[in-house]
């Protein structure tokens, strides 16, 4: 075992984790720990836009970006949160132009802007051009942007490092403790070794967990790592019920076709050639908010008005766009059509089917990144941005394009705290056998001579979150995912893997990432069984309206466990012993807009 020790340690190399790292590697000795290298991060696939009320195509301003993003998120945003961000958007999208980014130009020279679902001008009259874009490749660009700052600082990055466990100097659910940050516990790829990252500060930017889906745009590695370490550890994780499905997957793969298509003009449609969204969002149509398409496209299919042999997609039509537009604003998306799906876009309608997306909940945090233990104390040194956190400025349903705003701003906030509090802070003592959960729990999937497969542990999970879980859910679905869920986690405590080397095993750290999906999983379907009530992308057909009185709140989610030792440890080495998920609730920071019925 290795021990290093830090000012900062930043947990995660996409947009949020490399912001974070330009602001603090300035200010303070700061480490990044990424699984993967650094311009393989998932921001890469964002394609369609950061928005900001730049005002550089037509009339904007941040505070129609604040109350599109709140009624979009279907009031359960906390008001001040996305308030900082609509207002510091137009300086985080200068930050990126200053570093290099090739956003697209407008004639006059000018960040292009184009139109995206749920962004409107003046509270929701019309769409408003507010996605600041490099074609369809704009989480790409801005992750290779920040690589390039980074190394330009000289940010020390530990590739292929994953992070397993957080150290605590004390259970964050001890009345009497006073949990502080002590570093992290991480696995390096390449030797099989464990390291010991001490840090003053540690600022968690693992992303999402669409993996906990079967049908998603998430790469394989989105297994919400970040998440699932600090809930063990005995965080709360917040709102994780609602998750976004993505309108325009491409059908039967779940690959992401950005909405960028339909800010570019293209339209749905289903089997009778129909512009549905017409009947179900008469003003902003095709680009009304993600949870409205994403249920009037499942609802087109369960109506019998799907297309193709098993009516189980619709289309997304551009065949009226001139081909020249679409291959100077939406290259990549329509090379993806024609490579998986043998489609041409210029003469051929796209099928899609939503497909999971984001996590709209996870770890509860300030507007300065700094991480909750319970509805009010943070935990000192700790903090988190990007998908990985809560902040809420998304609420019930994101809206496309806020979220490479929410790394950028939320970023660079918790890049800039976590190295001033470092700079007061002294390293805390390490707790007894640091790695020990850790290794005890690598070395019983290792060694365990046969046992249960991951795949098909994993398969099976994503399996029934697919069907039980989705666009549309009812008491009875979720409760047939909890029980499919639990199950899975008994079998998980006999997992076996087959590589039994220690170099570059991704057998074993693929089990890992299998515990953290079946631990999500659990809190996604334990909030979604609980709230009943439908608010953006927690649809209960049992329960189809929202309902203000009784739900607008936040759901905390702990893990308990619930025989022997008490508070954190009493989680098994393997991180699936017996608990519970407790529920508790925080209220919602209304500021200037009331919660009124969405009309799009
Ligand atoms: O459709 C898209 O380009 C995705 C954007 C986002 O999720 O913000």
């Amino acid at each position: 075992m290795q021990t290093h020790s830090y000012d900062v340690v930043i947990v995660g190399a996409g947009g949020a984790g490399m912001r974070a790292a330009l602001e603090s590697s300035s200010r303070a000795r700061t480490a990044v720990l990424t699984k993967l290298y650094p311009t393989r991060s998932h921001t890469g696939a964002a394609q369609g836009g950061m928005c900001a009320a730049l005002a550089n195509v037509e009339e904007d301003n941040w505070e129609w970006h604040t109350f599109d993003t709140v009624k979009g998120g279907d009031y359960l945003v906390d008001q001040d949160a996305a308030e900082v961000m609509a207002k510091e958007a137009i300086d985080a999208v200068l930050d990126l132009e200053k570093m290099g980014l090739p956003f697209n130009r407008t004639p006059d020279g000018k960040i292009d802007q184009r139109r995206f679902g749920g962004h409107t001008r003046n509270h929701g009259d019309a769409p408003v051009r507010r996605s600041c874009y490099a074609a369809d490749r704009t989480g790409h660009m801005i992750l290779q942007t920040l690589y390039q700052q980074c190394v330009k600082a000289g940010v020390e990055f530990f590739n292929e490092f994953y992070a397993l466990d957080l150290l605590l100097t004390a259970d964050p659910q001890d009345p009497d403790g006073d949990p502080q940050v002590a570093g992290v516990v991480a696995y390096e790829l390449a030797t099989g070794e464990i390291h010991v990252v001490r840090a003053k500060s540690v600022v968690f930017a693992t992303g999402g967990a669409g993996k906990v889906y079967k049908t998603t745009s998430n790469a394989h590695t989105l297994t919400g790592d970040g998440m699932a370490i600090a809930y063990r550890r005995g965080l709360p994780l917040e709102d994780m019920e609602f998750f976004q499905f993505h309108p325009t997957g491409l059908a039967g793969l779940g690959i992401l076709l950005s909405e960028a298509a339909r800010g570019e003009g293209a339209i749905l449609r289903n089997s009778d050639g129909e512009r549905f969204m017409e009947r179900y969002a008469p003003t902003l149509k095709d680009l009304a908010p993600r949870d409205v398409v994403a249920r009037a496209m499942a609802n087109e299919v369960r109506e019998g008005r799907g297309a193709g042999p098993n009516k189980d997609y619709v289309l997304l039509d551009l065949t009226h766009l001139e081909p020249a537009h679409i291959d100077a604003k939406l290259p990549d998306i329509t090379e993806f059509a024609r490579t998986y799906l043998g489609v041409e876009p210029y003469t051929e309608p796209v099928p899609v089917y939503p497909t999971a997306h984001y996590a709209m909940g996870g770890m509860p945090t300030t507007v300065e990144g700094e991480v909750l233990r319970n509805n009010t104390d943070i935990v000192p040194g700790l903090y988190a941005a990007g998908e990985v956190a809560c902040v809420s400025v998304h609420g019930a349903n994101r809206l496309g394009t806020n979220s490479l705003l929410d790394i950028n701003v939320f970023g660079k906030r918790a890049g800039i705290t976590a190295a001033e509090y470092a700079a007061g802070a002294t390293l805390a003592e390490l707790p007894d056998d640091p790695a020990g959960r850790v290794v005890a729990q690598l070395e019983a999937m290792r060694t365990r001579p046969v046992g249960e497969k991951v795949a098909d542990l994993r398969r099976a999970l994503q399996e029934t979150m697919d069907v039980n879980a989705q666009v549309f859910r009812t008491e009875a679905s979720l409760k047939q995912a909890l029980v499919d869920i639990q199950q899975l986690q008994e079998r998980y405590g006999h997992v076996a893997v087959q590589d039994k080397g220690r170099r570059y095993n991704l057998d074993l750290l693929e089990a890992a990432e299998l515990g953290f999906l079946l631990d999500l999983a659990e809190v996604v379907v334990t909030g979604a069984l609980a709230r009943n009530e439908s608010r953006g992308g927690h649809y209960r057909e049992d329960y189809p309206q929202r309902d203000d009185t009784n739900f607008m709140r936040h759901t905390m989610a702990y893990r308990v466990a619930t025989t022997g030792a008490e508070g954190a440890e009493a989680v098994d080495a393997a991180g699936i012993g017996p608990h519970e998920v407790r529920l508790d609730y925080k209220p919602v920071t209304l500021t200037r807009y009331q919660p009124m019925e969405r009309k799009f």
